[in-house]
């Protein structure tokens, strides 16, 4: 077959490092050396690819962004509007200051906000203000958090460290080793995991990161006791919502589990997929970005605030939250009642807006492959691991579940015969562990 976007990545390939910018939108995470990678336009839930075969996305929504759907005309509108009056000025845009008082609305417990693009230079910004105010240096974490040397700096003392939060075997060469011994990761659910690390390194946390929630509830209190524990020890606490947040309710996860953070952090949704990231934190705290210095030029465009406002009033408008949650309920539900018609094996997980299932077997990878190339075929892009969109409707729920059906027989019928999974190219390579994305 003639796939224009595996020639283009060839392409590609020798003029960019590994193809492209992100890590879960590489090919081989797919369908190594058949997946169409790039794509002409996407609006809706509808993806063009270079040889114009339509798809629908059942593959995660641009990295769990878009919850309002691709090239939303109200955020489009309000978008170009912006554009037309200028985006960037020696002056500031005013729409910052509406973004902000936004977020605080939404979050009372919170009285400050900084902006920046990506969702790992917010967690940047959150870490050196939390460093700034706790006056100590080492972070106790959970989940990921991004690319940056704090952050990978885990790999420095224990090669394994990020093994159960990103990726296995995952290299930590450029990283100075001046960072090393300062950054440790505990286990989800598991407060004992981080109690350990407080009593080893002796009052010298001075940050506490994490998500809200991953693959799992959090069970047994286990947000309010990180918060009392993190409190106890001097330790800011940050919550890290780049994914979690605005899916299953208006705003930060945390407001549902009824557990507030010194410190959020927000991105991705936030601005249903153009580029707006944000800290949020007490007053106190905040403050203490003026006694370092953070600042860049781009956080200033006016584009990603004025996204970030008119997806937010979109989302209150119309109660987005409220149909991404039932939606995700049906999904899980379809996938259940699927395997069980087919007599195949899967567990299914995560929030009802984040849904995902796993394949129940050994062979779990070759499955999964498999499923992503049929799914494919089929018209869909598609993975164990979903974000429920605005534009999903019943119709092409029912499209696609007819589709898993066709594919899920095919995959019992496999197994019976107990034969290798006709995969036409490679097996895909590891997701991020944290399964979402
Ligand atoms: C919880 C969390 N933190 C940080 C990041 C990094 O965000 P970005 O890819 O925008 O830098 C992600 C991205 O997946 C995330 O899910």
């Amino acid at each position: 077959m003639n796939n224009l976007g595996q020639k283009l990545l060839k392409k590609a390939q020798k003029i960019i490092p590994g193809g492209n910018q992100l890590l879960s939108k590489r090919s081989e995470m797919f369908l190594p050396g058949l997946w169409p990678t790039y794509y002409s336009s996407s609006v809706g839930c509808l993806v063009k690819d270079l040889n114009k075969k339509k798809y629908y996305d059942f593959a995660g929504m641009g990295v769990t962004s878009c919850i309002l759907g691709y090239a939303d005309k109200d955020i489009n509108r309000a978008v170009i509007n912006g554009l037309k009056k200028g985006s960037m000025s020696t002056l500031n845009a005013p729409e910052e200051f509406d973004l902000a008082k936004k977020l605080i609305e939404i979050h009372k417990w919170a009285d400050m906000v900084r902006f920046s693009k990506s969702g790992g230079e917010a967690c940047l910004i959150a870490i050196r203000i939390a460093r700034a105010f706790s006056n100590k240096e080492k972070i106790a974490f959970c989940g990921y958090h991004g690319w940056h040397d704090w952050y990978m700096s885990a790999n420095l003392e224990n090669k394994k460290s990020l093994d159960n939060q990103l990726l296995p075997g995952l290299g930590n060469k450029g990283i100075s080793k001046s960072f090393k011994n300062s950054i440790f990761a505990f286990e989800y659910n598991n407060i004992e995991s981080l109690k350990k690390i407080f009593k080893k390194q002796k009052n010298k946390i001075g940050v506490v990161i994490m998500e809200p929630m991953r693959f799992t509830r959090p069970k047994d209190n286990f947000l309010k006791k990180v918060k009392d524990l993190s409190k106890k020890n001097g330790a800011i606490l940050i919550f890290d919502e780049i994914t979690s947040g605005f899916h299953e309710n208006y705003g930060g996860l945390h407001l549902k589990f009824k557990v507030s953070p010194d410190m959020a952090i927000f991105g991705k949704a936030l601005g249903n997929g153009y580029p707006i990231s944000a800290v949020i934190g007490k007053k106190n705290i905040m403050d203490f970005a003026q006694r370092t210095f953070i600042s860049s030029t781009m956080w200033t465009d006016r584009l990603g605030f004025i996204a970030g406002l008119s997806a937010l009033k979109k989302m209150k408008k119309l109660k987005v939250q409220k149909k991404l949650v039932n939606i995700g309920r049906k999904i899980k539900k379809g996938w259940v009642l699927a395997a069980n018609k087919n007599k195949i094996k899967i567990s299914v997980g995560g929030l009802d807006s984040l849904p995902n299932f796993r394949f129940e077997y050994d062979n779990n990878k070759e499955i999964s492959t498999f499923f992503t190339q049929e799914m494919l075929k089929l018209g869909f892009l598609a993975k164990e691991a979903l974000a429920m969109t605005y534009v999903y409707n019943d119709k092409i729920i029912k499209k696609y579940f007819t589709a898993v059906n066709v594919v899920f027989n095919k995959i019992n019928l496999i197994n019976q015969k107990k034969i290798k999974f006709p995969l036409k190219g490679p097996i895909k390579h590891s997701t991020l562990k944290r399964i979402t994305f």
